[in-house]
């Protein structure tokens, strides 16, 4: 392992005014997204749809890296170009997504647990060969009655730190993404405390593992209130607590945080992040990993229609530059209508 290079590699990441794409939507999640806008999941629609994204002129302004799915990272532009490469041209880091989805717990009903550890040195090996010098890997916590217990916690912290440490040995920089989701109607302070207990889990495990902080990035909810809960919390509360958590959990080697939008709307998850930013120092830089929020807007001026490309990159370019203002805690809800 080059710790130099995988914390060079994170750093990179976080720079100034950028943030990361997530496109790495297995099979059945690109298939709900294309179906929430008419288009059917073929190989050539989901690549079509990638190269989009991929070719936006100027988007490397804003966006640092990829996320890409098994699938995508063998797919080429219609120029012939291996995605990887076309990010590379642009000056944007291509990265993977190696887990293998989060499974029900056995003997405990309602949680989950990630998979996909057997086999990963190998496809780590893999996948750097195909460009990638970062990965990513997602635990999913859910909060309802009993839930999440701690052991269950305990589970999805082993695997997150055991894929980190076999990212590293690979010469990859790993996304520790444990996701607390915001489905139910819990409180904001109890998904604080859930969050708190999450985070500060991961970097005991992380620890145990001697995973090396610098060369890694952490990718978290932010501390919110869960959909049906009647009172939501509004952007300084949510930018308030996040921090706070943060700031309690996370240690300061670690070069970056950079969010999930995890159910946020588009302009939700761009106020929060601007709000943060705008909210006095911190140890490490805040940043998005967003899919969703980076991705909805694109869906909608595309509709699968070749027609529609250019609309469609002008939002993905528009809304990536937001994000790169929120970065600097610079957005206003005025920037939202400008052309
Ligand atoms: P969302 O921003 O849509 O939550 O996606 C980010 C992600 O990569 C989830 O794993």
């Amino acid at each position: 392992m080059d710790i130099g290079e995988l914390e060079s590699v994170a750093r990179s990441l976080v720079a100034p005014g950028k943030g990361i794409l997530a496109a790495d939507e297995s099979g059945p999640t690109i298939e709900k997204r294309f179906q929430g806008i008419g288009v059917s999941s073929t190989e050539e629609n989901r690549r079509a749809y990638r190269e989009l994204l991929f070719s936006t002129k100027g988007i490397s302004e804003y966006i640092s890296g990829v996320i890409l799915y098994d699938e995508t990272i063998r797919q080429k532009s219609s120029d012939g170009t291996l995605f990887p490469a076309l990010l590379e041209r642009q000056g944007i880091i291509p990265g993977i997504k190696v887990d293998a989805g989060a499974k029900p717990m056995a003997g405990f009903p309602g949680e989950k647990v990630t998979e996909g550890l057997d086999g990963l040195r190998e496809r780590l090996e893999a996948y750097r060969k195909l460009g990638a010098r970062f990965a990513k890997w997602r635990a999913v916590i859910d909060i309802g009655n009993g839930i999440p217990t701690s052991y269950g916690l305990r589970a999805n912290a082993h695997a997150l730190a055991r894929y980190a440490a076999l990212c590293q040995d690979a010469g990859i920089v790993p996304i520790v993404e444990p996701e607390v989701l915001m489905d139910g109607g819990h409180t904001i302070e109890r998904c604080g405390e859930v969050t708190t207990e999450v985070l500060s889990r991961v970097y005991a495990e992380l620890a145990g593992h001697r995973v090396r902080l610098e060369g890694t990035l952490l990718k978290p909810n932010m501390v919110v209130s869960g959909k049906k809960c009647p009172v939501q919390g509004d952007v300084s509360m949510v930018a308030e607590c996040t921090v706070r958590t943060l700031k309690g959990t996370v240690p300061p080697a670690v070069p970056g945080i950079v969010f999930l939008s995890g159910g946020q709307t588009p302009r939700q998850a761009t106020e929060h992040l601007s709000a943060m930013n705008g909210s006095g120092k911190v140890p490490w830089e805040l940043s998005f990993s967003y899919g969703r929020a980076l991705q909805d807007p694109v869906l909608k001026a595309w509709m699968g229609q070749p027609g529609n490309v250019t609309a469609a990159q002008n939002a993905f370019l528009h809304r990536a530059k937001l994000n790169g203002a929120a970065r600097a805690g610079k957005y206003t809800p005025a920037m939202e209508d400008a052309a």
